[in-house]
């Protein structure tokens, strides 16, 4: 097995040197059972170079008129358990059952660190939205369960702070993010699922070009119940179309 893990490291670089990383490769696969590396990954020109896996450095950081956004810090885990905590009202009606890692600070420390490793390994891209370059975070955009082969798709959320809300910051990270989906990680599409009831956020899907698709019956559990959503996409056609 160490010697596998070494031939994925050195492919690795080979692709690191092209920019690209292997789509197939998320650090556990890349091994057939009889412990030499399956076709498809000893020629990995054949698949590597049309379906490119997505280095995005965690220093990159992409800034908007007002809102940049970034991935998370290490540092930002009392802010954000602070933003959190003070929001927890406002958007319980709209989000998940919160985990324990929003409310403490140690938590959210090792979901951070968590966050910054699936940045790295092209997972989900979970950034900080901060008002300046080196403002106060004030809420979070993410692209989540990126699905790269023919899919190409990551599912987009947000939230913001409710003492910043209302106020256009939302809309202008969610189109910096959707610019970095389709310009830096090379997606095709990202969708999003919104709550018929959810007048904010229908907005912010609209005024960032989401189109509607369809409706899901008791799609997600929020707040503890299995809720019906209003299915948003964009895809990177449509994302170059709007920009010209
Ligand atoms: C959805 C959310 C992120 C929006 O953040 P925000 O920073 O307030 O968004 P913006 O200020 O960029 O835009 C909000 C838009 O919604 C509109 N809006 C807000 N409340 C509204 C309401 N009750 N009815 C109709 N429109 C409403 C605002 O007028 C604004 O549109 P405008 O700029 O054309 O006037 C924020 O409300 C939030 O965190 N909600 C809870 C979490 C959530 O719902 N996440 C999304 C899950 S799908």
């Amino acid at each position: 097995m160490a010697q596998n893990r070494l031939y994925v490291q050195s492919l690795d670089k080979r692709f690191a040197k092209h920019g690209v990383v292997h789509p197939y490769d998320n650090g556990e696969i890349g091994t057939s059972r009889r412990g030499r590396p399956p076709f498809w990954f000893r020629y990995p020109c054949r698949v590597g170079f049309r379906y490119p896996r997505a280095v995005l450095p965690l220093r990159a950081v992409f800034r908007g008129q007002r809102v940049v956004l970034r991935a998370p810090r290490v540092s930002d885990a009392p802010r954000i358990v602070e933003i959190r905590s003070r929001s927890r009202a406002f958007l319980e009606p709209w989000v998940p059952v919160p985990a324990p890692d929003e409310f403490d600070i140690d938590l959210a420390r090792a979901r951070i660190l968590r966050d910054r490793r699936d940045i790295r390994a092209d997972r989900h891209y979970r950034f900080c939205m901060t008002v300046g370059e080196e403002g106060p975070v004030i809420g979070r955009v993410a692209l989540t369960q990126v699905f790269r082969g023919i899919f190409q798709n990551a599912y987009l959320g947000y939230w913001v702070d409710v003492e910043h809300h209302g106020q256009g910051f939302t809309t202008e990270g969610v189109k910096l993010a959707l610019d970095v989906a389709f310009r830096e990680i090379g997606l095709h599409r990202v969708q999003a699922a919104i709550m018929p009831q959810n007048a904010a956020s229908l907005a912010v899907a609209r005024k960032c070009g989401l189109r509607q698709e369809g409706c899901a019956a008791r799609y997600i559990q929020i707040a503890g119940a299995w809720q019906d959503h209003l299915l948003f996409a964009v895809t990177a056609e449509d994302w170059q179309a709007a920009a010209r």
